[in-house]
């Protein structure tokens, strides 16, 4: 009772509004935290602690409890949090919020460079925990990820599709983050609610297949936000980075679609409120939306913004593309030499290049469009829009792509391969930057230099429109 008191007191503070936590709002702060309240409570089940930590964030509303009540086991005690300072960080963290000004809340960054909602988190591992071995988790799939498409779809469905999801954000600093705006007009859906329903999706599921409960929620959050790749080529393992893929294998545009219409469903008879949308209409609004999202959240590669790896502004005014493009040129940076396996080592070469390209070459920005890290992502360079200055007479006719390390004697790793090759390929066509019969070249092709080097130009040689003869060829014209 009095542990309970002194929580709620710490927590009360915060409403009255004293300064907000001086704690970075990184994962790796959040799991310090929970370890504290581990520390402190020996004794209680991880179940417990993250059902304190939602009732906290506010998810003990009537919707959740409907899912998550019946397994629910009241009589255990409340954690006491012994550092005033951590009420008020674990609040912050896992309320979730966007403010008028544009700031989400209740989010942290992850040592990936990705930024995720803890709620969803939280909510799927709740559900993965008590569901029983072996046993489906109720409502999983409502809870972390279905309930908030579907509001947002209906919220949206009005305006164009592209606002019922989205956007990202930019962190204040990504060494000691504070506030994360985003950057663009919030949906019911942000990019960091997204990225916390797949996570917590799949690691309910993880959660549920093993023998016994007897981990530490700090324990599975650690293994499951692990920076960095071990290996070049280790399979696509539980962790953030590999979220798009794993996910991927997960669900499917049926299932999803079920699950949206059931968390409407649901939403309606608790609120008692009386759609005027036909079952029809309704089905319709769900349909179009769930293609869009699998489109932009499991088909396309998820790219670390040039705001997260620290981009300087670009010089002068861009030039837009004439879109859709025909053509992709693969590139290796060479200088870095050594590829990067963690987002902190490749938003430092990222900058380098950019430093490279402006100061000493003096171009407007970095050259290429994007640019693949070992780390399980791509990164914004000029991106899909701006022309960039890496295939010399081809910038307005492709896209430049390349993949940081020297690719003369080894392959980048079969996940960033696969990541260009099919990802970034569909991810291109669907949303109308590349046509359909767009071909691959090696910088090589058009300008004389061993770029991508020879095991890389050896190996894009067996993609699929792959083209042979020099896209200058025949293409000159449309110059
Ligand atoms: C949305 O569009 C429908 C017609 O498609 C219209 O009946 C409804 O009033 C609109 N809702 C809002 C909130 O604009
Ligand atoms: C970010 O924070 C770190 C540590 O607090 C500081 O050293 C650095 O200068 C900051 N970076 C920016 C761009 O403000
Ligand atoms: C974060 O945003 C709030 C509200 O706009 C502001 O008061 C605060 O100073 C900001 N914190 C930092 C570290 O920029
Ligand atoms: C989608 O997934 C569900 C559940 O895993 C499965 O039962 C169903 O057959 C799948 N549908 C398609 C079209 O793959
Ligand atoms: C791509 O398809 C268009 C028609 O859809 C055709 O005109 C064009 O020649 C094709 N390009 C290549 C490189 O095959
Ligand atoms: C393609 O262009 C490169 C560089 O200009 C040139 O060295 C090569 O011979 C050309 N290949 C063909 C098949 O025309």
């Amino acid at each position: 009772m009095e542990s309970t008191a002194k929580f709620f007191i710490a927590l009360t503070a915060l409403c009255l509004g004293f300064s907000s936590a001086g704690l970075p709002m990184n994962m790796e702060q959040f799991i310090r935290t929970v370890e504290q309240i581990e520390g402190s409570n020996p004794s209680l089940t991880a179940l417990s602690v993250v059902r304190s930590l939602l009732q906290v964030g506010g998810y003990d509303n009537p919707f959740f409890k409907h899912f998550l009540e019946a397994s629910s086991v009241r009589s255990e005690h409340k954690p006491t949090i012994p550092d005033p300072e951590y009420s008020k960080f674990i609040r912050l963290a896992v309320h979730h919020k966007v403010t008028d000004q544009g700031r989400e809340e209740g989010v942290v960054l992850c040592g990936d460079g990705t930024t995720v909602a803890l709620g969803p988190v939280l909510l799927g591992i709740e559900a993965g925990l008590s569901a029983g071995t072996g046993n489906p988790p109720k409502g999983l799939c409502i809870l972390t990820l279905a309930r908030t498409l579907g509001l947002s779809f209906l919220h949206y469905h009005n305006s164009s599709l592209s606002q019922s999801l989205g956007p990202d954000g930019c962190w204040d600093n990504v060494t000691t983050p504070k506030n994360f705006t985003l950057s663009g007009a919030p949906s019911l859906a942000t990019d960091a609610l997204i990225n916390g329903g797949m996570d917590g999706m799949l690691l309910g599921v993880h959660l549920s297949s093993l023998p016994s409960h007897s981990l530490r929620l700090s324990a599975v959050l650690k293994g499951y936000y692990r920076q960095g790749l071990e290996g070049p080529d280790a399979p696509p393992l539980l962790i953030s980075a590999f979220r798009r893929d794993n996910f991927g294998q997960l669900v499917n545009i049926s299932l999803l679609e079920e699950e949206v219409l059931s968390s409407l469903a649901v939403h309606r008879k608790l609120h008692e409120e009386v759609d005027p949308r036909t079952p029809v209409v309704l089905e319709d609004v769900v349909k179009t939306g769930v293609q869009e999202f699998i489109r932009r959240y499991i088909e396309c590669p998820a790219i670390i913004p040039r705001c997260q790896w620290g981009a300087r502004p670009y010089h002068g005014t861009p030039v837009q593309l004439k879109l859709p493009l025909s053509f992709v040129y693969i590139h290796h940076t060479l200088s870095p030499r050594q590829p990067c396996h963690s987002f902190q080592k490749c938003a430092t070469n990222m900058r380098a290049m950019q430093r490279f390209h402006q100061d000493d070459r003096g171009w407007d920005d970095i050259g290429y469009s994007f640019v693949v890290g070992s780390d399980g992502y791509l990164y914004e360079g000029r991106g899909w829009q701006r022309r960039g200055a890496h295939t010399r007479g081809q910038n307005s006719r492709g896209y430049g792509i390349s993949f940081i390390g020297d690719y003369n004697d080894m392959l980048p790793s079969l996940h960033s391969l696969r990541l260009v090759r099919e990802r970034m390929a569909t991810c291109g066509v669907g949303g109308g930057w590349l046509v359909s019969n767009f071909s691959w070249h090696g910088h090589r092709q058009l300008v004389n230099t061993k770029c991508p080097g020879e095991a890389l130009y050896a190996e894009i040689q067996g993609w699929k429109g792959f083209q042979l003869r020099n896209s200058s060829d025949g293409g000159a014209s449309q110059l």
